[in-house]
């Protein structure tokens, strides 16, 4: 076991003699876990029969993802993640949602043969890098989140016989959320929460959110409708730009991730066969 990069993720690499993931302790993965929130598995030949049978031992339920991104099991549960080749800005999974996962899991069948790397960022310790200011403005005023649903989106998560009352009787339950139902019955949504989270374990304060990604398309604003200050943006991006660490892809690679603590993202590539299976879970520990 190693460290990876700066922050507390870890690299758990086999001795290289085939060994098998499941061999490994599932109590004493949990209380890593618990303690650095994110795990790469390296040398266990993880693929796709193996990577939910592992992600399995640790989850109550997998969590479906919206339809930009194609299903690649007949339960929904496991993606190919194949949103275009471009980079992706760091963002916690769902965070701008009320359907935020426990954790992320992702599993590396090919890697591109250039970049392509999955990055992270431990949100505890871009908190903690951030200037008084800024917490101070992220403490006092909550993000709002504006998503425009389209028909075929909320048919996806509720059914494709789901009807607007079903639409109403299930934000209806969620916290932060206030809507309209629009004349072609779409349906806008504001998710309003706040940019800082207690993490899972340990109860910390983490900066796992989904300000940068979402601010570039400006779906992102404070709850009283201002915008977030650029200087509070760019600190931000500064403050992360530092903390940076990658995951340079190997074929069997398996990386769990406590999602109230850690960001993701990823390197632009051009490699068409890439091919990395991701998963969202609840977890059961
Ligand atoms: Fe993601």
């Amino acid at each position: 076991m190693d460290s990876l990069g700066s922050n507390t993720g870890k690299i758990v690499e086999s001795d290289g003699t085939g060994s098998d993931i499941f061999q490994l302790s599932i109590t004493e993965i949990m209380e890593l876990f618990k303690s650095c929130g994110l795990i790469l598995f390296r040398g266990f030949a993880v693929h796709q029969q193996q990577f939910k049978k592992f992600a399995e031992q640790f989850s109550s339920k997998f969590v479906r993802d919206d339809v930009k991104i194609r299903t690649d099991s007949s339960d929904g549960a496991i993606h190919l993640v194949d949103e275009g080749m471009g980079y992706i800005a760091p963002h916690a999974e769902g965070a701008t949602t009320p359907l935020r996962p426990d954790a992320v899991w992702f599993c590396c069948d090919v890697p591109a043969a250039d970049g392509g790397e999955t990055l992270f960022w431990d949100g505890v310790q871009v908190w903690s890098e951030l200037s008084e200011e800024s917490k101070q403005l992220f403490l006092n005023k909550k993000n709002k989140f504006i998503h425009n649903i389209p028909v075929a989106n909320w048919k996806h998560f509720l059914g494709e016989n789901a009807t607007l009352a079903d639409v109403e009787k299930a934000l209806n339950s969620f916290e932060g959320v206030k809507y309209t139902i629009n004349d072609d019955q779409s349906v806008t949504l504001d998710y309003v929460c706040s940019a800082v989270v207690k993490t899972k374990y340990g109860n910390e304060d983490s900066f796992a959110n989904g300000i940068v990604n979402e601010q570039r398309t400006k779906k992102v604003i404070f709850e009283d409708d201002s915008p977030i200050p650029d200087a509070a943006i760019d600190e931000i991006k500064e403050v992360m730009d530092r903390l940076t660490v990658a995951i340079s892809w190997q074929s069997g690679d398996l990386v769990m991730i406590d999602n109230s603590r850690f960001l993701h993202g990823r390197q632009a590539f051009t490699d068409s066969r890439r091919k990395i299976l991701f998963a969202n879970s609840m977890l059961n520990f």
